[in-house]
């Protein structure tokens, strides 16, 4: 038996109480070091604009928003109303895992131009496919439109009913309907009006659509008729508005209360018209367009900014699409030639798939963020048992809002962890850098623009409350001792050689290209001093980071009279615990036990190498050749001290190290990944003995090898497989990814080791694509990582983030067997020598 006002209640406590966090005064912003120079280039100015509207709400299933905090934003909720009994389950706002969804994202994406989300709704037996277009024009970031097609499943009744709520959310003051009509509905289009600093004058217009509508002889469906569009308005504080589903639950709960009221007792309207919105349009922040659908469905939310030429409407709309898929498909060819054995068309799909869903989960995100900024003396992390002071540092809960901040990032996974990682950005930015190098380059910026005084990033962005709902209590916090693999590196780094690649000498300050030869998404690459320009203002940014490592998490060398090379090159993670070195992004990663204040860590010894590389390439580029000689200095002591610190000849591998009970070094050796990371970041010369025996290593199938991938810890570890076992035996896609850049890289160069490099080469290649690409066509979805015994995707399900770099392993060609000495070396293959 269901009563509707059992129904009311039960909307009202499932999803009708609103969040409410505390807000802090506005902090002054730093003068932006980038605006200097893309003031004077129009080619900047240009594709500024061009990145101004997007999908950028990636953690629902489709939210548009402007890249700028006082906007407008809009998005997406649909449900089955065929019965009473699935409102709760069906409602669809926020991407959440295990839905009942048979997959969805983006089959194509391009971020200048928009692109095609699937999303097939077993539970609700409707297919809904959204058509995102921009059309760039006028100086006010031009026009955008979305078509939302619904189609029902081959299993659907015929009578399969479907409610559409299109939320319209304005940061900028209210927006105005035109022609409101008085009664139950709107016949046709609804046309709302408004405006904002940055956006101009604009209109946003919801159309009427095709498709039929659920017919009934209740006395109800000619109160408020189901082929009418309803609007319902209001003014909402900030603090509410961004709660889009409680929002709209509290409005249906309005609409149930009304029902209730007349049919205590009798026999219940049908539930469409039950949960139909009374119309009730008026001027407001906060708009929602109603529509109730029988069988297959489309509409468009057309967005025209008045500073444009051209209205958006209908047909622009569909020659659009036409056109982007063409594009798209070109340029993908292009940019991804997918190599053999993988050139198959059956791969297209996948491989479109998993690149679009990477940059179609490219967000915007503002608001204040949690910091603990109390410095306490336990976070020096000095004495032993410093993990449990530590914890009672925290416990004291000194954490306070700090911001507002912004940033522009991809996301890991739209349901999971839909808000910026640091250590996932690098990873999540290679193929964005080969698609469009000036949105990656706009990212790093944006995250380097979180960076405080003293160089530290925050490691995990929780800006504003909306992230922060998702974010369990114990993880909102961030400190400033905690470090993160500073993986945007990998991105410079990569962007400087092609820039020195493409145009030999570059420098700074000279003339700008005309901007007609210079392409929209290639501008920094293409014109070399625009290029230079972003180098020389982040160069300063990236230093004060490097600074910020070399200080922060060194560890001691003289203090325990180790023996090396350099008494400064060693380093150590702050912030493990006796279970974590969450730090580390290795999470539950074997290290040494227990923890040690004299411990060290030879993955952040190789990240700083790593990132003492970028910026010797980085600084000789520049022509800063004081710095380079330092650096030179400091990567030579970094190599031999990883030598001296961590290398272990009996096993053959790199090692953590810590402090015995007789106050000595000692090696702590867990094979896997951590082992091999001086390798993964490219510091172990060709003819390195030691590169030898790592191969040895990660080809040994006893050991790291498997048919799937690299096994993140040696099946002979004694932790194998144990407790957690997230870093403990899975395969992760992004470890993996750098393990086969590097075996690409010594099969192509002279040395010992170039044979046996490029036979893992083109095994583990294969290996890893064939283990993504099987679980995708098993599940539809990516997966956070893959299960070393039977390949099948694990954990986080729509892992779209460093899974995705499947799509460059896809593009690397497999190399022909090694025919002797000098083979390999041929031209052609340099072209991707860069790749770290
Ligand atoms: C980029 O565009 C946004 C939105 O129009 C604007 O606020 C920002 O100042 C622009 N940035 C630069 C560097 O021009």
């Amino acid at each position: 038996m269901v009563n509707t006002s059992r129904l009311a209640a039960l909307l009202v406590a499932s999803s009708c109480t609103f969040f409410q966090f505390g807000t802090v005064a506005a902090a002054d912003a730093d003068p932006d070091p980038f605006v200097e120079y893309t003031s004077h280039s129009p080619a900047a100015q240009a594709n500024n604009q061009s990145m101004l509207w997007g999908p950028y709400k990636p953690n629902v299933y489709f939210g548009v928003r402007p890249r700028v905090a006082e906007g407008l934003w809009s998005s997406l909720m649909w449900a089955n109303l065929n019965t009473y009994d699935k409102i709760n389950k069906a409602f669809r706002y926020t991407c959440e895992q295990h839905q009942g969804l048979a997959g969805y994202g983006w089959d194509e994406y391009d971020l200048r131009r928009g692109g095609v989300e699937t999303i097939r709704d077993e539970a609700n037996q409707i297919d809904i496919t959204v058509s995102f277009v921009k059309v760039d024009e006028g100086d006010h970031g031009g026009n955008w439109a979305a078509r939302i097609k619904g189609v029902p499943r081959p299993d659907a009744p015929e009578d399969l009913i479907t409610m559409i709520a299109y939320y319209i959310a304005s940061e900028s003051g209210n927006l105005d309907i035109q022609d409101i009509s008085s009664g139950p509905g709107f016949e046709g289009n609804v046309a709302f009006t408004g405006a904002s600093p940055v956006l101009g004058n604009y209109k946003l217009v919801v159309t009427k659509g095709k498709g039929n509508h659920p017919e009934s002889s209740h006395e109800l469906a000619d109160e408020r008729p189901l082929d009418l569009t309803a609007v319902v308005s209001a003014e909402l504080p900030s603090e509410i508005l961004w709660q889009a589903k409680q929002v709209a639950f509290k409005q249906l709960s309005e609409s149930v209360k009304v029902v209730n009221s007349r049919y205590q007792g009798e026999q219940l309207p049908p539930p469409s018209l039950v949960y139909k919105l009374k119309n009730q349009p008026t001027r407001g922040n906060m708009q929602i367009v109603q529509k109730v659908f029988e069988g297959a469905f489309e509409f468009d939310v057309l967005f025209t900014s008045f500073a444009s030429e051209h209205e958006m409407t209908e047909k622009v709309v569909t020659s659009q699409i036409e056109s982007n898929t063409a594009a798209f498909n070109e340029k993908f060819s292009s940019v991804f030639e997918l190599k053999a054995p993988f050139n198959d068309d059956k791969y297209k799909p996948f491989a479109k798939s998993m690149f679009s869903n990477l940059l179609g989960g490219v967000g915007y995100f503002e608001g204040h963020q949690l910091v603990d900024r109390s410095y306490a003396s336990e976070y020096e992390e000095e004495n032993e048992g410093f993990w449990e002071e530590t914890a009672q540092a925290r416990a004291r809960k000194e954490e306070a809002l700090e911001g507002p901040f912004e940033l522009f990032t991809s996301v890991p996974s739209r349901p999971f962890f839909p808000r910026g990682f640091l250590w996932d950005e690098g990873f999540h930015l290679i193929p964005i850098l080969d698609w469009d190098s000036d949105v990656a380059l706009e990212i790093v910026k944006s995250w380097f623009s979180t960076m405080d005084e003293d160089g530290w990033i925050p490691r995990e962005q929780i800006l504003g409350p909306e992230p922060r709902s998702k974010v369990p209590e114990e993880f909102q916090v961030q400190y400033p001792h905690y470090a993160n693999p500073p993986s945007l590196f990998l991105i410079i780094h990569s962007f400087t050689n092609a820039l020195r690649e493409k145009h030999g000498k570059i420098s700074t300050g000279g003339d700008l290209l005309p901007v007609s030869d210079v392409p929209l998404g290639l501008a920094h690459l293409t014109d070399s001093t625009l290029g230079a320009d972003y180098l020389s203002a982040i160069y300063p940014l990236l230093r004060r980071q490097y600074d910020w490592f070399r200080k922060t998490q060194r560890g001691g060398v003289r203090s325990y009279d180790r023996e090396a090379f350099s008494s400064r090159e060693a380093y150590r993670w702050r912030g493990r615990s006796e279970a974590h070195c969450l730090t580390s992004g290795l999470d539950d990663y074997p290290r040494p036990q227990p923890p040690h204040p004299g411990e060290l860590h030879v993955d952040l010894m190789s990240w700083v190498g790593f990132m003492t590389k970028s910026l010797l390439d980085i600084a000789d580029a520049l022509g800063l050749e004081d710095d380079v000689a330092e650096y030179k200095k400091t990567y030579h002591a970094i190599q031999r001290n990883l030598a001296d610190l961590h290398w272990s000849e009996k096993e053959g591998c790199f090692c953590d190290a810590t402090i015995d009970d007789f106050e000595e070094h000692k090696l702590v050796c867990h094979k896997g990944y951590v082992s091999l990371f001086p390798f993964l970041v490219g510091l172990l010369e060709p003819n390195d003995p030691k590169l030898g025996r790592t191969l040895d290593l990660i080809g040994d199938e006893e050991h790291l090898f498997s048919e799937y991938g690299l096994r993140s810890l040696s099946k002979q570890d004694e932790l194998y497989g144990t407790e957690e076992n997230y870093w403990r035996s899975p395969i992760w896609i992004n470890m993996n990814y750098l393990a086969i850049v590097q075996l690409r890289e010594t099969a192509l160069q002279d040395g010992p080791f170039k044979a046996k490099a490029r036979d893992l080469y083109n095994r583990l290649r294969a290996n890893v694509v064939n283990t993504v690409y099987a679980s995708w066509v098993e599940t539809g979805f990516a997966w956070e990582q893959y299960n070393p015994d039977t390949g099948k995707g694990q954990r986080t399900q729509h892992f779209t983030g460093w899974t995705s770099l499947v799509v460059k392993i896809m593009a690397m060609e497999e190399l022909p067997a090694a025919a002797g000495a000098g083979a390999g070396a041929e031209g052609g293959a340099r072209g991707e020598k860069d790749e770290l």
